[in-house]
C-alpha cells in the first residue's frame, strides 16, 4: 500500500530533498510550509517530475495552523505512516551563553522543541491509525551532550546554547516517546537523526560559502533520514547519521 507521508519545512533545503527521494520511491508525500504558496510551488516542481505530491499549510509554532493540517489529513486520509519533523532553525548568532538573551532561546524552542512536540503529539492519532507508523525527528549533531564535552568533536567548539539546548531536548522527547510506544505495543517507532554539516540557508547562511567549506549537499545531508524512511525493521529511539550511531 501506498505510505503517506508528511515532512514539515519542505519547501526548500534538506526537507525538500527528503520529499524528493521519499516521493520518487512512490510514497505520497504531504509537503508542509509555513508559506502555503512556497509549498505549492515546491510541490508542483516535484508533481511535475511525476510525483504524488499535495502542499499542506503548517507553521509549527503556530498551533491553529497544525489542527488545521490534522483536520485536513484526518478529511481526505483518515491516517498518516511517516511524520518528518525537519522543520528547524537556529537564532543563536554566535552570541555566548552568559549574554544570550532569553527571548532568542525561547525563539529557538519555540520551532526546535515546542513545535515538533506539538506537532507530533497532534498527528498521532493519525498515526495510530497506520499498521506501523514511524516518526522521524531531525535534530543534529550540535545537540548531543557528549560530543560538547569531546574535545575531537566539532561540536566542542561550537556555540549556539539556545539551538543546542532545544535539538538536546527533542533528543530526548524521542527518548520518552518512543519508550512509551514500546511500553504500550503502539506499533510507532520514533528515531533522531544528525544530518551533519549541510550547505542550505539554515540560519540565515550561504550555501555556496558552507560548500566551499566542505559542507554536504541537501541531497546528502538527507540521506540518513530518507534510509529510516525505507527502512522495514523496527529500528527505534535511536539517534543516527550516515556513519551510524551517533552518541546523545
Ligand atoms: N543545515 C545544517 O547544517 C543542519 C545541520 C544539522 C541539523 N540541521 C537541521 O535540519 C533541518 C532542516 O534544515 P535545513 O538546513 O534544510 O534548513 P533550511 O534550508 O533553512 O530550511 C528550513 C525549513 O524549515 C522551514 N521553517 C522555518 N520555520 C518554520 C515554521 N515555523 N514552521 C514550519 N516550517 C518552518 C523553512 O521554511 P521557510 O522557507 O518558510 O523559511 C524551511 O522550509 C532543521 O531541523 C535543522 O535544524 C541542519
Amino acid at each position: 500500500m501506498t505510505q503517506l507521508t508528511l515532512i514539515t519545512g519542505a519547501n526548500r533545503g534538506m526537507g525538500f530533498e527528503i520529499a524528493k527521494a521519499l516521493g520518487e520511491h512512490g510514497q505520497h508525500i504531504l509537503l508542509g510550509a509555513r508559506n502555503a504558496q512556497k509549498g505549492e510551488a515546491a510541490a508542483q516542481t516535484l508533481r511535475d517530475q511525476g510525483m504524488t505530491v499535495d502542499a499542506i499549510q503548517l507553521d509549527v509554532t503556530n498551533h491553529e495552523s497544525i489542527t488545521q493540517a490534522v483536520a485536513k489529513v484526518t478529511a481526505d486520509y483518515g491516517h498518516l505512516d511517516i511524520l518528518i519533523n525537519n522543520a528547524g532553525a537556529a537564532f543563536d548568532a554566535h552570541r555566548a551563553p552568559s549574554i544570550l538573551d532569553l527571548a532568542t532561546i525561547q525563539q529557538d524552542f519555540e520551532i526546535n522543541y515546542f513545535g515538533l512536540v506539538d506537532v507530533t503529539q497532534q498527528f498521532i492519532p493519525l498515526l495510530k491509525q497506520s499498521p506501523s507508523a514511524k516518526i522521524i525527528n531531525v535534530t543534529s549533531m550540535m545537540g548531543s551532550l557528549s560530543q560538547a564535552l569531546n574535545p575531537e568533536s566539532e561540536v566542542f567548539h561550537a556555540s549556539a546554547v539556545g539551538y543546542q539546548s532545544a535539538k538536546a531536548a527533542a533528543n530526548m522527547f524521542t527518548i520518552q516517546l518512543a519508550k512509551e510506544f514500546q511500553n504500550t505495543g503502539v506499533p510507532i517507532t520514533v528515531n533522531s537523526v544528525d544530518p551533519g554539516v549541510v550547505a542550505t540557508h539554515f540560519g540565515g547562511g550561504d550555501p555556496e560559502m558552507a560548500k566551499s567549506r566542505g559542507a554536504k549537499t541537501p541531497a546528502e545531508g538527507a540521506k540518513r533520514t530518507i534510509e529510516l524512511a525505507l527502512d522495514d525493521s523496527k529500528t527505534t529511539a535511536t539517534f543516527s547519521n550516515t556513519n551510524g550511531i551517533v552518541p546523545w
